[in-house]
């Protein structure tokens, strides 16, 4: 240490304990001691658990211990002083010591019948002793059980002779900053398959994130089968392309095993199609018009294929309530997304109802359309008597509150979800007292930056179409080139976003956490995986604890070494998640940095 710049060895003392830490879990718990006695031999087959049997917890024990024991995880990343460079492990097994081996795992649960809902305690400890043969966790709820599980399942690696050694003794007291982690996945533009869902599901399970946000359907198909109505399967894009209510069920059960709830999302009463209008066609305005972004002043949609359902037709209401109660019956969650985002008013235009309304009177608007939709769905969905649900909270986009048109006043106890205009639609919502779930397209969109999708689009040809060459110069490089989000969002630029940043401490108070959602125009099983991790797990930290370190420094340098070690387990555990540099970078910590200033990053 003392060869270094004086610099240099200041900013490495700022991390030293980091370095120190040879085994990286993801997300960093919030409170982590190292012992400096050397490793220990880990045989943790035994789980006991105090008071009554519990089948969730120990079944998630038998996964983690699983995932130990079939891997053998040799650690493929560290957090090594610059100068060094060194290789994992940096503790040699022959330090190994003593004779002991610690051999079981007591688990102790201070409520284990708390439902795994919104504000779920997850807070655990883990102790791992310098002596003795048990590790103990503690929790308030079997939740946090399992967060304790999959942290400890990244601490016990291979000894390098056939056994396994839990790196140092080490004591962890962890819990979230924000009760709300979520990713988003898209069945509407194409389809997800189970096993796809499962592996998602595995990864947040892993990197601790508790909300998947299923965006069921959109205008383009409906891919569940309804058994209030089951022609809108007729929309889906084929019979096996199709979610029963038992293929919903086994996805809550999968993620509900492992400390993740479902918040199922119906797109209403924008993008909304395909379904809806197989349920009666006069519930449906525009739908198959020509979207018209060629001639943008008449647009019907934002992207083909355009529907929007009828606000002011009554029958509208009877589909919606329907729909709403039969998958109200089959998710638990006490949240329920009702969509909300981009209301098109060139697609009411295509209206004669909603025409013939303006006409009527020409003091009305938009505006007043959508409070229209405000005033008479939300009731229903609010209703215990159609969702089955007393403790119902519903999520709406942001749109409906604050887009051009949107309702002039929308329930206060909705939850708002942002993703126009980062940080100053984070304020306005939470000025306005709306509780908010950030996820700024700007810095969470997964789905950006793999160019546009739509079809005869000449502005690529600009070599030879000079007119595109003028009106887009910089289309196919240097630009957006053709997708709207663009660029990609890195992993550095995810973790990166202080989404609190300018808000008052009552207003902060108000975001409940993040969402990073994955639009499938251009995803499906073969690339969501990819598309989704490691990525997902930046966010997943972020929420979880943080982009700073303990003396307020942005951590994203620190996080380097951890993302890349998780991407190599998430793959090892089957999760296809995307390289995210040349391994080379894996064994050189810090060899790939852009600055050798460690400090570079603010
Ligand atoms: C509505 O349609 C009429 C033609 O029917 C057109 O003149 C007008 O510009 C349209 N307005 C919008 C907002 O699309
Ligand atoms: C016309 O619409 C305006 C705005 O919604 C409303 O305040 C007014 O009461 C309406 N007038 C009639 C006669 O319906
Ligand atoms: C916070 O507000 C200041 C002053 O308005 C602005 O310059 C800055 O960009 C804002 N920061 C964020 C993260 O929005």
């Amino acid at each position: 240490m003392h060869l270094l710049p004086s610099l240099l060895a200041a900013t490495l003392c700022v991390s030293g304990a980091v370095n120190a830490v040879a085994v990286n879990p993801l997300p960093a718990p919030t409170s982590i001691t190292w012992g400096s006695s050397g490793p220990r031999a880990f045989n943790g087959r035994n789980l006991a658990l105090n008071g009554a049997p519990n089948s969730l917890v120990s079944d998630a024990w038998g996964r983690a211990y699983d995932a130990i024991t079939s891997l053998h995880w040799v650690p493929q990343a560290t957090e090594a002083p610059i100068a060094t460079y060194a290789v994992f492990p940096t503790s040699t097994p022959k330090k190994k010591r003593g004779t002991t081996t610690l051999n079981s795992i007591t688990v102790q649960i201070a409520d284990s019948k708390a439902a795994l809902q919104h504000g779920v305690d997850e807070s655990y400890t883990i102790d791992v002793p310098a002596t003795g043969q048990v590790i103990t966790i503690t929790a308030k709820t079997n939740w946090g059980a399992l967060h304790a599980f999959t942290t400890l399942q990244q601490l016990v690696i291979s000894d390098g002779h056939g056994g396994l050694m839990i790196e140092q003794p080490v004591s962890i007291s962890d819990a979230p900053m924000y009760p709300y982690r979520g990713i988003m996945i898209d069945s509407g533009r194409n389809f997800i398959s189970l096993p796809k869902i499962y592996e998602q599901i595995d990864g947040m399970a892993l990197s601790k994130l508790n909300a998947l946000h299923w965006h069921l359907d959109d205008s383009q198909s409906w891919p569940i089968q309804m058994a209030s109505y089951p022609s809108m399967t007729v929309d889906a894009y084929s019979a096996n392309e199709v979610y029963t209510a038992n293929n919903l069920k086994d996805v809550l059960k999968y993620a509900t095993a492992r400390g993740v709830r479902v918040i199922p999302e119906i797109d209403m009463p924008g993008h909304a199609s395909s379904g809806w209008k197989q349920i009666d066609p006069s519930i449906v305005a525009c739908a198959d018009s020509w979207w018209s972004n060629d001639n943008w002043p008449l647009h019907t949609a934002v992207e083909p294929n355009p529907g929007q359902l009828e606000i002011l037709n009554p029958k509208t209401y009877t589909a919606v309530s329907k729909v709403y109660s039969e998958l109200s019956g089959i998710f638990t969650d006490n949240f329920f997304h009702v969509g909300g985002d981009e209301l098109q008013t060139g697609c009411y235009n295509l209206s004669k109802i909603t025409t013939e309304w303006f006409a009527a009177n020409s003091s009305r608007g938009y505006n007043d359309l959508l409070q229209h939709w405000v005033d008479n769905a939300v009731p229903i969905f609010t209703d215990p008597k159609t969702s089955g649900n007393s403790k119902r909270q519903l999520i709406m986009w942001e749109d409906l509150t604050i887009n051009t048109p949107h309702a002039w006043t929308v329930p206060k106890d909705i939850i708002m979800q942002t993703w126009n205009n980062g940080p100053a639609n984070i304020k306005t919502l939470t000025e306005a007292g709306y509780q908010v779930i950030v996820s700024s397209s700007d810095w969470f969109y997964l789905d950006c930056g793999f160019g546009g999708w739509v079809s005869n689009d000449p502005r690529y040809d600009i070599l030879t179409n000079p007119d595109a060459a003028t009106a887009n110069p910089n289309f196919n490089w240097g630009g957006n080139g053709g997708s709207w989000c663009a660029p990609y969002k890195t992993w550095q630029r995810i973790y990166d976003y202080d989404f609190t940043a300018n808000l008052t401490a009552a207003e902060a108070k108000l975001v409940i956490g993040v969402t990073a959602p994955l639009w499938s125009e251009q995803s499906d099983d073969t690339t969501i995986s990819s598309k989704m991790w490691p990525r997902a797990a930046a966010l997943a930290e972020l929420a979880w604890s943080g982009n700073k370190n303990a003396a307020g420094k942005k951590r994203v340098t620190e996080l380097t070494q951890r993302i890349l070690n998780f991407r190599e387990y998430l793959v090892k555990l089957g999760v296809g998640a995307a390289p995210l540099m040349p391994k080379y970078c894996l064994q050189h910590p810090h060899a790939c940095d852009l600055y050798y200033d460690q400090t570079a990053v603010v």
